[in-house]
């Protein structure tokens, strides 16, 4: 593996003009979205892609999400029916990516879409990669910026735990205001790929009821054992055993709180910058039970995921 030096890039004029640069070299720069911090790399150049999967030691079975400024450029990649317009016109710019067929002279690299005949589309709402697309002025493959099968990264610094030495550049753009990864919708009939930032209800007040996707499609956050600490994890606790450390929900005494409130968009939030910290310690982490409601869902879907046996 190559060693870079890693720089940390104000998301100043300076900053942003440094990253594009990177990408149209082909360098790989991490990045904050609204959801996570992205690995990005251009598109269209397939060295750049097989940098991104080699930086992240991920399987290459499994397909990027591309990032575009607006849905008059993601038609350029793919072909949009009118349910997917419609949602595309309800939710971009924001935490929802569009699984849709390919387009004919799409010019993607192969290894974005891991060989299949369809791409993964994003509109970024947060307004860092949002300067850095217009400037770059190309479509930007990027998967969450961390160690394929680790915790995503919510902030520049765990971007730099994770990849310091694997990347070109991380532009700190301070925390990610969602803190989970976009939600994924795909397919006829549409199916919930993966729950995220965006809550099923609100896509499902636009589009109907969504099938839920089996087989077929394959995203590593569907591989079972993702998103995972070090340290073991137990769900649904009221309480820590001996040695273990609470991770709270709701008000109640624990080492770290997800939302005392019990607010479920201030836990999306504080989710993986928590599991972050408690895994600095290496003691196990018990966390209390989270709604399964509303962002519950995606929060629960990457928690069970944390906690699934691994080898
Ligand atoms: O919020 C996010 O979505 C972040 C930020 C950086 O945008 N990105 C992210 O990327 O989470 P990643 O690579 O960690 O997850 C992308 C997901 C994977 O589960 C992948 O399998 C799925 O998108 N995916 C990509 N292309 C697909 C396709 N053509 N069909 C089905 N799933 C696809
Ligand atoms: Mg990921």
């Amino acid at each position: 593996m190559v060693q870079f030096t890693t720089h940390r890039l104000a998301p100043d004029a300076d900053g942003l003009d440094r990253a594009a640069t990177l990408l149209k070299e082909g360098a790989l720069v991490a990045f904050p979205t609204e959801t996570v911090y992205g690995l990005g790399g251009d598109a269209r150049d397939g060295t750049a892609v097989a940098g991104i999967y080699a930086a992240k030691g991920r399987p290459s079975f499994n397909p990027l999400i591309v990032h575009v400024p607006d849905l008059e450029t993601a038609q350029r990649y793919g072909r949009f029916d009118a349910a997917m317009l419609a949602l595309a016109q309800a939710f971009w710019p924001g935490p929802l990516t569009l699984v849709v067929p390919l387009s004919d002279a799409h010019g993607l690299s192969s290894l974005v879409t891991a060989g299949l005949d369809t791409v993964a589309l994003r509109v970024p709402a947060q307004p860092i990669v949002r300067a850095l697309l217009q400037q770059f002025g190309g479509p930007i493959a990027a998967p969450s910026a961390n160690p394929s099968g680790r915790i995503s990264p919510t902030t520049a610094d765990h971007v730099m735990a994770g990849l310091d030495g694997r990347i070109a550049a991380v532009l700190d753009g301070g925390p990610c205001p969602v803190g989970l990864e976009s939600t994924i919708v795909g397919g006829a009939p549409l199916a919930l790929l993966r729950p995220g930032g965006l809550a099923v209800e609100e896509i499902e007040a636009v589009a109907g009821p969504l099938a839920t996707a089996k087989g077929g499609i394959t995203a590593p956050g569907q591989l079972v054992s993702h998103y995972a600490p070090r340290a073991a994890l137990r769900l649904n606790a009221n309480h820590a055993h001996p040695g273990e450390q609470l991770l709270g929900f709701g008000p109640m005494q624990s080492d770290l709180n997800l939302s005392i409130s019990g607010d479920l968009v201030e836990a999306a939030a504080h989710l993986f910058d928590h599991l972050h910290r408690l895994d600095a310690s290496g003691r196990p982490i018990a966390v209390a039970p989270v709604p399964e409601i509303g962002l519950g869902r995606a929060i629960n879907d990457r928690l069970r995921r944390a906690a699934a046996p691994r080898d």
